[in-house]
């Protein structure tokens, strides 16, 4: 079975059982403010896990393109990677617990064919004021030896966007969980490690199925019951894959091994010996790939930073083995994705361009970085001798972009407990920045940032009348100071355009119109001309809100209920951002 078969079969285990399949939403969320990728399949569902009605019922199913950033760190061990898909299955208050786990056993040993006996169950042990998951217990004890059922506590089986009960915010969704792990016979424990999927760390347990009973809303008060009993699914394909070919490590599954053999041959290292780097390498470059071609391009800040980080590291990994050619490398990852992501090979010559430019802007940076140091601490380098100051180390790191290891890499020396010190204090300021990102939520309910995301249709709305129905978003981004809006638009647009835009808009917001929604399929959708980026296989009905008669846009929403709430609209900013796309900045509001 290879990684293609494991989704179609899932997919359609789950369609029998009355699921509606739901498209995978982009790796970069539009509308979102509130994270930089998507992380797992339920963060596009957060607004339904909540209580809102789906269009598509209240059984969905669905494989999600996912990157993890916190997982960077990770990467380079037998199981981790920044890049992954996950299949996910959802009950918006369908089904619990009784139905859900004799579903996934039979979907992991029938369908699947998994050894009963190297599968084992871990159940919430109860902590952070919500109790133990004995229901869960006694479901597996139907199906599975009571000693291959192990309890856990918060640290393992809670799961929520940002982990235990106490670092959710007011407003997330979590709840207990229930882990399905996979022991692999060939691996041996680590000499800490214990022989229980609990505490064992080696990998030789891998957890390749989460049910989370998605029941719990963090209040100030503590936690309330949400309106519904969800059912929230993730289970990783390329280690469900790793558990059906019976592989303890991804890397040599039939998905990454290729990309594996690519890079030996490009850098003559063996895998047995280097395969720290090449893991890196792979993970890193097949992250890149995903994150360009979702338009992505490397940069000092949020996504942009994140794809330059992955591809500096990667590039320093290859530069340690002394290769440069990376052309090959691209090619078999996109030949190894290319059946179950297919516009990866349309897209191809522009993400090796966006790769390869960066990969020579990487070179530029190494040099100039050289160049500042070599006229800092003139005469050092004759002496062999590179010991430069913490703070300039802490400046190649900042300003230069590079990694610690890439300026030791460089040779040069510095104190690195004072280097340490500056590192934490950056860290410190961006957690704080990350963590009020968060806390603008996807389910923001914030007044201002609905406000937005209703100026954002009447915008859309007008500038198509106004330059065409070739017209269309590329990208959206609002918080609670100001809408953002990317469209394909390839000139500046001139200061009357710009106060024309506003007028319309402005003229929309006094005509006070009302904002309601309707579920419909698509196909009369498509006939009401509704604006919106539909997929057509898997969508059948659709959300589409409408702004009085004006603007009918496909949206999960939020909006406003009445235009006048806007108050009033202004164009702060438009940019250039490449690939004849343009960006305007607007406000609303007093
Ligand atoms: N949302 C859960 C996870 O990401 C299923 O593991």
């Amino acid at each position: 079975m290879n990684i293609k078969e494991i989704i179609d079969v899932y997919i359609s285990f789950f369609e029998k059982r009355g699921h509606k399949r739901i498209a995978n939403s982009p790796l970069v969320p539009e509308n979102d403010p509130t994270t930089l990728f998507t992380s797992s399949g339920m963060q596009p569902l957060i607004p339904y896990l909540l209580g809102e009605k789906h269009p598509q019922g209240d059984r969905l199913v669905d494989v999600q393109n996912c990157f993890r950033a916190v997982d960077i760190d990770e990467v380079g061990d037998n199981r981790h990677t920044t890049f992954f898909r996950m299949l996910g299955n959802w009950s918006l208050g369908s089904y619990f617990k009784k139905e859900e786990i004799p579903m996934l056993w039979e979907f992991l040993t029938k369908e699947l064919n998994l050894p009963k006996e190297k599968l084992y169950i871990t159940v919430f042990a109860g902590d952070g004021g919500v109790g133990k998951d004995n229901e869960a217990f006694e479901i597996w004890k139907t199906l599975v030896p009571e000693n291959k059922i192990f309890f856990a506590g918060v640290d393992k089986n809670w799961w929520s966007r940002s982990g235990v009960p106490d670092n959710m915010p007011v407003g997330e969704p979590g709840g207990p969980d229930t882990e399905v792990y996979y022991r692999f016979d060939d691996l041996k424990h680590n000499s800490e490690c214990k022989d229980n999927p609990v505490e064992c760390e080696c990998g030789k347990f891998l957890e390749i199925a989460n049910s989370v009973f998605m029941q719990y809303l963090k209040t100030e008060e503590g936690f309330k019951e949400l309106p519904q009993k969800n059912v929230d699914f993730g289970g990783g394909v390329e280690r469900l894959l790793a558990a059906v070919e019976d592989k303890p490590d991804i890397f040599q599954t039939s998905l990454l091994y290729p990309v594996i053999k690519t890079i030996e041959k490009q850098t003559g290292a063996s895998y047995g010996i280097k395969n720290y780097e090449l893991r890196i390498m792979t993970d890193h470059l097949v992250a890149g790939v995903f994150i360009s071609s979702a338009n992505v391009k490397p940069s000092n800040k949020e996504r942009g930073y994140i794809l330059r980080r992955l591809l500096r590291r990667s590039f320093d990994n290859l530069y340690k083995l002394k290769t440069e050619n990376l052309e090959p490398i691209i090619e078999t990852i996109v030949q190894q994705y290319k059946d179950t992501d297919p516009y990866l090979i349309n897209n191809f010559e522009e993400i090796k361009f966006t790769i390869l430019e960066e990969e020579k802007n990487y070179k530029g940076t190494l040099s100039r970085a050289k160049t500042f140091i070599d006229k800092k601490y003139p005469g050092k380098e004759a002496e062999g001798v590179k010991e430069i100051s913490a703070e300039d180390a802490f400046l190649l790191y900042s300003t230069h972009g590079l990694s610690p290891t890439q300026i030791r890499s460089l040779g040069y020396v510095f104190k690195e407990e004072d280097f340490a010190v500056l590192m934490e204090e950056h860290q410190k300021l961006s957690r704080l920045g990350a963590s009020q990102k968060f806390r603008g939520g996807l389910a923001d309910t914030n007044e201002r940032t609905i406000m937005g995301h209703t100026a954002t249709h009447l915008l859309h709305k007008a500038l198509r009348d106004m330059f065409g129905d070739q017209l269309h978003q590329t990208g959206s981004n609002i918080t609670t100071e100001r809408l953002r809006f990317d469209f394909n638009f390839d000139r500046k647009l001139t200061g009357e355009e710009i106060e024309k835009l506003e007028d319309v808009v402005n003229g929309k917001i006094k005509e006070n119109l009302p904002v309601h929604f309707e579920i419909m399929p698509l196909k009369r959708a498509k006939e009401l001309g509704a604006i919106g980026l539909f997929d057509e296989k898997y969508e059948n009905d659709v959300k589409v809100y409408f702004v009085g008669d004006y603007s009918k846009e496909f949206c999960g929403g939020p909006h406003v209920d009445f235009t006048s709430k806007l108050k009033r609209f202004k164009i702060i900013k438009q940019e250039n951002i490449g690939n004849r796309q343009r960006r305007i900045y607007a406000v609303v509001g007093e």
